[in-house]
């Protein structure tokens, strides 16, 4: 389980370290920096799967996602007696994704390459990563750790072994070391990371994949789109908890339930709902239940991941379905450790009710923070220094 995300200089998330526990809830108003924790999450599941870099690329290269803002703010910028101004800068530009687990924790830095004659000057290169165990990167603590290309490991004796020398600036050193004998942690971290699942968005649309035959193989994972809804729902009637899935159905439609249809090894997801002769087709279903149905199959995955993040999945529900929805996500939470971004003042309420922790975000002077981090513990961080 992770038990505290930590994010520096990625666009608001300037100093961002939050505790997680085992169901959690984003949210805030406009631009106060969901969206933005989410990208963070997912740019930090990159690194395991070898593209931190062309993510961020993707999102306009490091030059546009670290943190515009000052490297400080003084009390006369906030009092408005000064304007705000950058100043000379007093450490190296960083950005920095991290986080603690129960067993490991990992940290990455991003920064600027020196000026050379690439033609890839403008991609942001990967200055250090660590692995260590427990809260804090105390040297005790560090169980392999990057410096520019020098990977080193520190085996049974304690003593520091080197496992690569010219370890590529853009390449991580979680996706590109395999060793079990001398780095077993990386390859747990890697497969740790690897299992994190993202749902952002589903097609609904009147062409979605999801409201159309398809060939039916087991899908123990429902895909990002939700293409393979009938052959997930299916897998989760076999081999899953298909009990769980009519009470979740019936939860959010009372007297309804779903079943798959099968013609030649096609699968069509049907629903039978109350007053009705005859079942519906997912091609005639409403976008709301559809995607209900889509987060079901989401949520009572047989192969549950380590953690699953849910983006916005309130997008086209009608607010009586979120209590429902809550209580779908607290059970997954049995299961996973779950992280949700939301709008949905019902669903947060939902999700608090059943033992979620709220983030509650807020802009301040350009810069996330947590209204109520008071109230919950600031949990203990610390960054690597680069030298
Ligand atoms: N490099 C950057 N430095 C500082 N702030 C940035 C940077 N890039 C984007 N932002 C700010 O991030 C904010 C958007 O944050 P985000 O998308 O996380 O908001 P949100 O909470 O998801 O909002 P919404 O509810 O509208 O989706 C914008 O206000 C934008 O100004
Ligand atoms: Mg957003």
């Amino acid at each position: 389980m992770i038990t505290t995300l930590a994010v520096q200089n990625y666009r608001t998330l300037r100093d961002f370290i939050v505790p997680l526990g085992e169901l959690n809830v984003i949210t805030g108003a406009n631009g106060s920096g969901k969206s933005n924790t989410y990208r963070a999450l997912r740019l930090l599941a990159e690194t395991a799967q070898g593209g931190v870099i062309r993510s961020l690329a993707r999102e306009g290269g490091l030059a546009s996602t670290l943190w515009a803002g000052p490297e400080s703010l003084s009390s006369a910028m906030r009092s408005g007696d000064a304007p705000i101004q950058g100043g000379p800068r007093r450490k190296s530009v960083s950005m920095g994704l991290g986080f603690a687990g129960s067993v490991f924790s990992y940290s990455i830095d991003l920064g600027f390459p020196a000026p050379s004659m690439s033609a890839f000057s403008l991609d942001p290169i990967i200055k250090g990563e660590c692995v260590w165990a427990g809260a804090l990167p105390r040297p005790s603590a560090m169980l392999v750790q990057r410096r520019g290309a020098l990977v080193r490991s520190r085996g049974d004796t304690g003593k520091w072994q080197v496992l690569h020398e010219h370890l590529a600036d853009f390449d991580s050193m979680v996706f590109n070391i395999a060793d079990p004998v001398q780095a077993p942690e990386l390859l747990a971290l890697r497969e740790q990371i690897r299992s994190w699942r993202f749902y952002d968005h589903f097609r609904t649309d009147e062409g979605a994949a999801a409201r159309m035959p398809q060939i039916g193989t087991h899908t123990p994972v429902l895909s990002h789109d939700g293409s393979d809804l009938a052959a997930a729902l299916q897998t989760i009637r076999e081999i899953g908890d298909p009990q769980a899935l009519r009470a979740a159905v019936a939860d959010a439609f009372p007297g309804a339930s779903v079943s798959i249809e099968s013609n030649d090894g096609r699968f069509e997801t049907v629903m039978q709902q109350q007053g009705l002769l005859r079942q519906l087709k997912a091609v005639e279903l409403s976008d709301g239940t559809l995607r209900y149905l889509l987060l079901v199959a989401a949520l009572l995955s047989p192969r549950p991941p380590k953690l699953l993040v849910l983006n916005e999945p309130e997008t086209s529900l009608h607010p009586d379905l979120l209590p429902a929805l809550g209580r779908l996500i607290a059970h997954a939470a049995q299961r996973s450790q779950v992280i949700v971004v939301s709008h949905a003042q019902r669903l947060v309420a939902a999700l608090e009710e059943q033992g979620g922790i709220c983030l509650q975000l807020e802009k301040d002077f350009g810069e996330t923070r947590v209204q109520n981090l008071d109230d919950l513990d600031r949990p203990p961080w610390q960054w690597v220094s680069r030298y």
